[in-house]
């Protein structure tokens, strides 16, 4: 049967895309019904089964802890270290000359590891750090291109129990330089540069000048990719090649609690600040290995691409930790999806016969608009299965990926999750019914609802707040260094009940399918890279010739949202497209070439509530031409 002869239409108009008998016979889970009741009535013995298959020094005492809620704990009293289950354990047999990381850089180099050679490359790197004086606890900011010692840089804190904080390298050096202050970290690891469309990002100059600012760090060691001349200063800046040279290939894991620290990871929230969210080590290695496992129904002979970047939570789990867990042949690509042109991908897919490609809508959209003739030119039919992730995926270019990328025999895996879920939450099986554009039912042990703002569930087709009810292992446990912030962005709002606020809006239709519609709080997703409101403001406000602004995103082809801002200026200055222009550029800056405005607008007024609150709800509706709603808080 074709995957075409299985489309079926509801009752409420949407399509199904029913698995072919192929799919459903390869799948290791058949039923998912049965699986999720079990999981749900016995939560802490579901995740007990799970968690016996990973390698454990020492067993747990309790699976859950809630005495402190909403600050869970899971498998107290465990000793495990996610590099035991990712690295170590694969060194013995067969497993330890499998690939392990298959690598690509933009200009077109290769690389390979083995599970063996990781291993030497992890316990190198994490006898530099230690060398270095890098100890259990601490906290190592990593910004770099996506070239391997990315993450083996990211492994050997693991291994030596120290916590990493990767940030994006898209971000300037003001952000960096925020968030090395925010940990307060000695020890930074960055590279001489990395490709980008033919051009070299000029990593260690932005370094060098966050670190003017950051007097913590010191240390900073620096990896040679690009081999363009930087600068170093004697004292503070190492070459990795020379550490490396010297560094011992033996290294002993450190044992690590199983609510020890692993990393944290800075996203956007709704103030100017970013919060870094905290994962441990026992939870996030069975949350993420789990749902990597089931949800892809890995198998030992697949190869698989997570097509994102380690700087973000996907990267994280799904480039770096969950793969390894499982033991899987993982690919790693420096570069932008249309270098030198827009058959990059689809030739990669050829050469290693990717079995699983997992990315997100803003980038299938993209190579969708180059046409049906770049993929066709290779022959991508290793393809088994299909991912997409990071922002709701429209049925059109679901259609298109499933048609054309998919040959309509491949299952899309629309993942809806987020940097503080650790992995996946809403999605589907291989096995599951599709209906394009839906993230599907929930992951096992996962409950959820639609409610609202007094937690009373919405109507079948309704539109409303989307909440988590139960507590999951792969959790964020903290926002580092404010428990408080925790608290009240997360948990206030349904305090009384003890559900987690996602912050996004969702509705769920007569046949249990969840439906995202997006961010209801001031969070904008631009290409699947989250950006606060908030966070544009700061940046535009910190110009001298603005006096406030605002933020708000609205639809874009291919971006999602992109981000509008209306500017009021200081008193006796004018806006001109020039001045624009230089705002543009100053938040680029303050923040990065991801959070440049697509226009700014220069206002006299801005829609206030008395109390002085922004309402971007007001800003958005007009220049959607929308009804603005209640404007009885308007103060003019
Ligand atoms: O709005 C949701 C959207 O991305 C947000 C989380 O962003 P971040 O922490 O950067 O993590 C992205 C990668 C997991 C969510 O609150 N989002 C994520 N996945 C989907 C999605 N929206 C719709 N469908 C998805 N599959």
């Amino acid at each position: 049967m074709s995957q075409d002869d299985s489309i079926k239409v509801t009752s409420d108009g949407s399509e199904i895309y029913h698995p072919s008998d192929e799919v459903v016979s390869r799948a290791t889970i058949k039923d998912y019904d049965s699986l999720y009741k079990r999981s749900i009535e016995d939560r802490e013995g579901f995740w007990a089964e799970e968690a016996e298959k990973l390698s454990w020094y020492e067993k747990w005492d309790k699976v859950l802890d809630d005495s402190e809620k909403p600050f869970y704990k899971w498998f107290t009293g465990g000793k495990i270290n996610i590099i035991q289950n990712a690295i170590d354990r694969h060194q013995d047999g067969a497993i330890a000359d499998k690939t392990a990381i298959i690598w690509e850089g933009e200009p077109g180099d290769k690389r390979r590891f083995t599970y063996r050679q990781v291993n030497e490359e992890v316990s190198k790197f994490a006898n530099i750090l230690k060398d270095k004086g890098v100890k259990k606890g601490d906290i190592v900011t990593i910004y770099m291109p996506q070239v391997p010692e990315l993450a083996f840089a990211m492994l050997a804190c693991a291994k030596i129990g120290a916590a990493h904080s990767v940030v994006y390298g898209g971000f300037s050096a003001e952000a960096l330089s925020q968030r090395i202050n925010d940990a307060k970290c000695r020890v930074l690891i960055t590279a001489d540069g990395g490709w980008r469309r033919g051009k070299i990002i000029d990593l260690k100059a932005i370094s060098n000048d966050a670190m003017s600012r950051s007097p913590s760090v010191e240390v900073c060691i620096t990896i040679k990719r690009t081999e363009h001349e930087v600068s170093m200063q004697e004292g503070r800046d190492y070459w990795y090649h020379e550490l490396h040279t010297e560094a011992s290939a033996e290294c002993e894991t450190e044992v690590t609690d199983a609510e020890d620290m692993l990393f944290i990871l800075y996203t956007s929230g709704t103030t100017g600040r970013p919060k870094a969210l905290l994962h441990t080590h026992g939870g996030y290695s069975l949350y993420t290995s789990v749902t990597h496992k089931y949800v892809f129904d890995i198998k030992d002979n697949d190869i698989w691409w997570c097509a994102a970047d380690p700087g973000w939570i996907t990267g994280h789990s799904y480039i770096v930790y969950s793969p390894l867990i499982n033991g899987t042949t993982v690919i790693m690509y420096e570069g932008a999806p249309n270098f030198p042109n827009p058959g990059r991908w689809w030739q990669m897919i050829a050469e290693y016969k990717v079995t699983i490609l997992y990315t997100s809508p803003t980038a299938i959209r993209g190579l969708m608009r180059f046409g049906d003739k770049w993929p066709e030119k290779h022959d991508i039919s290793s393809l088994r299965l299909l991912g997409s992730v990071g922002e709701p995926i429209n049925p059109e270019a679901w259609k298109w990926y499933h048609r054309v990328i998919g040959n309509e025999t491949c299952p899309i895996m629309d993942t809806w999750w987020q940097t503080e879920t650790g992995g996946f939450m809403i999605t589907p099986l291989p096995i599951t019914p599709l209906k394009p554009g839906s993230a599907t039912k929930p992951f096992f042990g996962i409950e959820i609802a639609v409610v609202d703002d007094n937690g009373n569930e919405v109507a079948v087709g309704e539109e409303g707040k989307l909440v988590l009810k139960a507590p999951w292992p792969g959790m964020a446990r903290t926002i580092y260094g404010d428990d408080e912030r925790f608290r009240e962005v997360y948990w206030k709002d349904y305090e009384k009940q003890g559900w987690y606020k996602t912050g996004d809006s969702a509705r769920i239709d007569s046949d249990g399918y969840v439906w995202i519609i997006g961010r209801i709080d001031d969070v904008i997703k631009v290409s699947g890279y989250r950006l606060g409101t908030a966070e544009i403001e700061s940046a535009l406000v910190s110009h001298d010739a603005v006096s406030e602004a605002a933020a708000i995103g609205l639809p874009h082809e291919l971006k999602g949202n992109a981000i509008h801002t209306f500017v009021i200026l200081r008193e006796g200055l004018e806006g001109s497209d020039k001045l624009a222009e230089e705002l543009g550029q100053h938040v680029r800056s303050e923040i990065g070439p991801i959070a440049r405005p697509e226009s700014i607008e220069f206002v006299d007024s801005l829609p206030k509530t008395r109390s002085g609150k922004i309402m971007r709800r007001v800003l958005k509706a007009r220049a959607l031409g929308e009804d603005e709603g209640d404007l009885s808080t308007l103060e003019e």
